[in-house]
């Protein structure tokens, strides 16, 4: 018995030595099914209604995932966790709202753009609002994001905070522990919206990013079927009324 156990457990070490490899586009396709990560807590692009996962990016997916001829498998995880899961092929695919950056590149294969968005300011204070303001001021963000490599690039911000997730970054803000937030042009739009008595106010990017979905580094084929489908979405209309429902305007990049 005890020999047993330890076979078993030399077979698991073994196998998460060797990494299970990415699923290709044909063992998707042959499955039926594709695990998508995403975080669920980025509105209007990924978030939970209630129980329930939704938003531009989920609902995208459905569609793009419709033209694979494959159904979504959800899994709703850290922001941290979920590029790391695609190298150890925990999910086939993410979709984040992760900015295309070379670091990144680096570890994952970036399919093409499904919007094109960047980093903008926040504040309480309207004599905050380009990037020159955030001078002396604190700023929140959230970890491992593109908001917070491009605020610690500002000279002269006094203090970077960062929390694990957009939520708690705006909540600082709400609070009056920061002077500024910086996230997503149309998190913030979405925010100041379903606050209007908070007194946020928009102010300019920082920076302006592509953000686009991604698979494990090298996962060639099952990039490509994602950018066909993508491609197929954004001619037929779809992807245009989507984008109408949640910002009232075409977010594709151009
Ligand atoms: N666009 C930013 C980045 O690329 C933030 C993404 C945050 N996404 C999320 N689901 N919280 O890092």
């Amino acid at each position: 018995m005890k020999q047993l156990k330890r076979w078993a457990l030399l077979g698991l070490l073994l196998a998460a030595a060797l990494g299970a490899q990415a699923r290709t586009l044909e063992e998707v396709k042959k499955d039926g099914k594709i695990n998508i990560a995403t975080e669920g807590q980025f509105a209007p692009f990924n978030y939970f209604q209630g129980a329930k996962l939704s938003g531009f990016e989920v609902e995208l997916a459905e569609l793009v995932a419709k033209k694979m001829g494959v159904t979504i498998e959800w899994k709703a995880l850290g922001f941290d966790a979920l590029l790391t899961g695609l190298r150890q092929d925990r999910w086939d695919l993410v979709i984040a709202s992760h900015g295309i950056t070379e670091e990144r590149a680096k570890a994952v294969t970036f399919a093409d753009p499904h919007y094109c968005s960047g980093g903008a300011i926040v504040s309480l204070d309207p004599a905050i609002r380009k990037a020159a303001d955030l001078n002396g001021k604190t700023v929140s963000v959230q970890t491992g994001t593109t908001y917070l490599d491009n605020v610690k690039k500002l000279t002269g911000v006094k203090e970077v905070r960062n929390f694990p997730q957009d939520t708690d970054a705006r909540g600082a803000l709400l609070t009056k522990r920061v002077d500024a937030w910086v996230t997503d042009k149309f998190v913030a739009v979405g925010a100041i919206a379903s606050n209007p008595g908070a007194g946020m106010k928009l102010g300019d990017f920082v920076f302006i990013e592509r953000i686009a979905a991604a698979v494990a580094k090298g996962n060639h084929s099952l990039v490509q079927g994602w950018n066909k489908a993508l491609a197929e979405v954004m001619a037929d209309g779809s992807y245009a009324a989507l984008s109408k429902k949640y910002f009232n305007e075409d977010v594709r990049c151009h």
